[in-house]
């Protein structure tokens, strides 16, 4: 096996099929030589939401034009790959498994190692993909099937301390999205049309939530009633800034809590409402040491964040069995919302 590890990542876990390829010397820091990204949007936008089937299809479809990318920009191929890693959970079973078995197989056929990364370490640390960054720090995670706290120890120590309850930061937008007829994920246009309304004009209900866990049902429901009271007199900008606000809002006072617990001074926020320009312009005004989001493009799902933590794993002898299963979402348990909910 040559000095420099080659390390090729699939990551499948929800509609993004992604493919990349890390190089790295023992002492340095890893370069991302190529990755390529395939969305699914334009397939699952006239249902409104994912199809977990065509999803997994898709995958099927979107891997090997993704893999040749990749393979074709850095000039490498298949028996140069030292190493092979792929996205385990949590994510839909049968997206996940199109990477992983993709990734296994290689693993087989080239008998290279395999390892199996877990999508929300890919988020945490996907920070570190462009710059060095001390720890400990604070990880907000914002996606769209994700939203969660994380207290950062170092590469292997991570805890979390809060989650949604209900759904994640990236679905309540799209949710308000699809009701003011935007297109999905309604996302980044629900921030587009913000940017020109007055957040102040409706009145929404403030977001509660126990400890520094998150809830997004009731802000939701409060804006759906919205409008339909509102109906064809509603101002789709002002509802969509009044909305943002008071998401944006409960995200940054739970965030704030956090920091208060935990005594952090460094902040980072990752996944794809990480993209949100409003949310980074508020948490950036926070006093704190740093602020650090990442490139758009890593901040929604892609391969190259689980490369980086595949690679870490690879270093420290973390092998995967080529029987590793793959496993999807996880939520927290009833019996700790209700002992939140009675502290
Ligand atoms: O991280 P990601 O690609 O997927 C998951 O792991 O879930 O995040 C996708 C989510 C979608 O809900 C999308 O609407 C949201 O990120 N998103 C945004 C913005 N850009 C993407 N939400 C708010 N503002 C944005 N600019
Ligand atoms: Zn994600």
């Amino acid at each position: 096996m040559s000095e420099s590890i080659k390390l090729l990542s699939f990551e499948s876990s929800c509609d993004d099929t992604s493919v990349a390829l890390l190089e790295s010397s023992s002492s340095l820091k890893p370069r991302l030589r190529s990755f390529a990204v395939q969305s699914q949007d334009e397939l699952h936008e006239k249902y409104g939401g994912i199809v977990p089937e065509l999803a997994s299809r898709a995958h099927l479809a979107n891997l090997l034009p993704c893999l040749k990318k990749v393979l074709g920009e850095s000039e490498a191929d298949l028996e140069a790959i030292d190493v092979f890693a792929a996205t385990a959970r949590p994510g839909l079973i049968g997206s996940l498994l199109v990477g992983h078995s993709a990734a296994k197989a290689l693993a087989f056929i080239y008998d290279r190692p395999f390892i199996s990364v877990n999508h929300l370490e890919g988020h945490i640390y996907s920070v570190l993909l462009e710059r060095n960054l001390e720890f400990p720090f604070l990880s907000l995670i914002v996606s769209g099937g994700h939203t969660s706290l994380y207290r950062v120890d170092s590469m292997q120590s991570y805890e979390c301390i809060g989650m949604t309850l209900d759904d994640a930061a990236g679905e309540a937008f799209d949710k308000a999205a699809k009701l003011l007829g935007l297109g999905f994920p309604g996302g980044a246009e629900l921030e587009k049309l913000a940017s020109g309304g007055d957040p102040s004009r409706y009145k929404l209900s403030k977001v509660k939530a126990p400890g520094l866990h998150f809830s997004f049902s009731g802000l939701k429901s409060d804006f759906s009633r919205l409008v339909q009271r509102e109906g064809s007199n509603l101002s789709a900008s002002d509802a969509a800034a009044s909305y943002q606000s008071a998401l944006l809002e409960h995200l940054e006072s739970q965030v704030k809590k956090a920091l208060a617990q935990t005594q952090l001074a460094r902040l980072c926020i990752v996944g794809g409402v990480a993209r949100n320009q409003a949310l980074r312009a508020r948490l950036a005004r926070l006093e704190l040491e740093e602020v650090i989001a990442p490139s758009p493009a890593f901040c929604t799902d892609n391969a190259a964040m689980i490369g980086l933590v595949a690679m870490e794993k690879y270093r420290r002898g973390e092998i995967d069995d080529l029987a590793a299963d793959v496993g999807s979402t996880q939520r927290p348990s009833r019996a700790r919302i209700r002992r939140e909910k009675q502290a």
